[in-house]
């Protein structure tokens, strides 16, 4: 059957794809140890959990409003306030199913035909598909590695246009684990108002910083900046909520409006009894939060020891998320067995997976083909015995 050019333009979610053979090969007692999942292996907090068994036994299991209930859009415009220092009204926000939804509704409402959307590289995976589908050209800055990989003002402008609508920016950084500083954000948001273009801000790690490091919103530099920003936020990665699927976007209401227009004729809302849960995530106690955070560093810090011990295997530290991306180039070209020679990212994961029953994601899927990305969502012990593995694995290579 024909598809459509929209259809066939695009490609599925690597990561995704590599996380589910890696849960079917777990299936079938092949011993794999995965780090290539996004997502935190923490349960949910206790009281938002039962705040969403609460919602199903009160039988709060209908329709709700397409932006969610109110109770859940002042829940995000407290927290906007109360973590980031933002003022917004219920009006300028939506919730979604997930901020991958909102990232999608936002794509489809502000970008058009001859837009240019620029995309920092290493990017998530999702963007330029996203950017695509919306039938606007992704246009990709480059950061730099030697510079902790931290998007610069002048990545942006060497690649500007007249043409430049957005430029989406995330800090924490999936995969390169980058926090953009204050004076960089400082000086990409003057850019962003001298030279009118929007900003899409993917917030969705902000309370996983490490060594000191604070996240801050770019809309909070100022009333300019933020009137031509869109602040997208989840309950996934901080509340460890991934299944739930509950997300926002907070930004100029207009768009805000023509997002829930849009998602009335998708979705028409966000689950009700994950709103119920979102909101009990969002005011209950935050508590939770720094917890896994501490964990989450713990197991960074050993990971990184680890890593940078492997001959060959450099990594910058990463300043937050649960993701390091390791540069792996210096094995390309070598041989496995029987004379094939590493090719590349993704012919390395290959071999990972093969060789040591691990799985990574390769670098080329987010932009960067040097690297390999790793989480760190499972206990140090696994940790440590993947990385004997991979350091094993890449030790036979010559
Ligand atoms: C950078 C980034 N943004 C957004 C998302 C979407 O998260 P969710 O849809 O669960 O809120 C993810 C998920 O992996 C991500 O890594």
């Amino acid at each position: 059957m024909p598809l459509s050019r929209r259809a066939r333009s695009i490609s599925p979610s690597s990561t995704l794809a590599i996380t589910t053979l890696a849960k079917q090969m777990q299936a079938e007692g092949i011993d794999i140890i995965s780090f290539a999942g996004g997502e935190p292996d923490f349960d949910t907090p206790g009281h938002a959990r039962e705040a969403g068994i609460r919602a199903i036994q009160e039988g709060f299991t209908r329709y709700t409003a397409s932006a969610g209930i109110e109770k859940l859009r002042d829940s995000v415009v407290a927290k906007l306030k109360r973590d980031n220092g933002l003022e917004y009204t219920r009006e300028e926000v939506i919730t979604c199913a997930g901020s991958k939804q909102g990232l999608y509704n936002l794509a489809m409402v502000l970008f058009d035909k001859r837009d240019e959307v620029i995309i920092p590289t290493p990017y998530w995976v999702s963007y330029p598909e996203q950017v695509r589908l919306a039938d606007a050209t992704p246009v990709f800055a480059p950061t730099h590695e030697e510079e902790g990989f931290r998007l610069k003002r002048r990545d942006i402008e060497r690649v500007l246009t007249r043409r430049t609508k957005a430029v989406i920016i995330n800090s924490p950084c999936n995969p390169t684990g980058a926090v953009i500083d204050t004076e960089e954000l400082m000086a990409i948001a003057e850019l962003a108002v001298e030279r009118d273009f929007y900003l899409v801000s993917d917030e969705a790690y902000e309370t996983l910083t490490y060594d000191g490091v604070k996240h801050v919103s770019i809309a909070s530099l100022g009333e300019e900046v933020k009137a031509r920003t869109f602040v997208a936020g989840s309950t996934s990665k901080a509340y460890a909520m991934t299944g739930w699927r509950l997300g926002y976007v907070a930004g100029p209401k207009e768009v805000i409006k023509a997002m829930i227009d849009l998602q009335s004729h998708s979705t028409s809302a966000p689950t009700s009894v994950s709103q119920m849960t979102a909101v009990a995530a969002l005011l209950g106690p935050q508590e939770p939060v720094g917890a896994m955070r501490r964990e989450f560093d713990r197991r960074r810090r050993y990971l990184l020891e680890r890593i940078q011990s492997i001959p060959g295997v450099t990594c910058i530290p990463p300043q937050g998320t649960f993701y390091a991306f390791p540069n792996v180039s210096a094995f390309y070209g070598k041989k496995i067995a029987r004379g094939r020679k590493i090719s590349g990212s993704a012919d390395l994961t290959a071999y990972l997976l093969r060789e040591a029953r691990v799985t990574v994601v390769p670098g080329v899927d987010f932009g960067s083909d040097k690297h390999l990305r790793l989480s760190y969502c499972m206990n140090i012990k696994l940790i440590g015995e993947g990385l004997e593995r991979v350091a094993r694995a890449l030790g036979q290579l010559s």
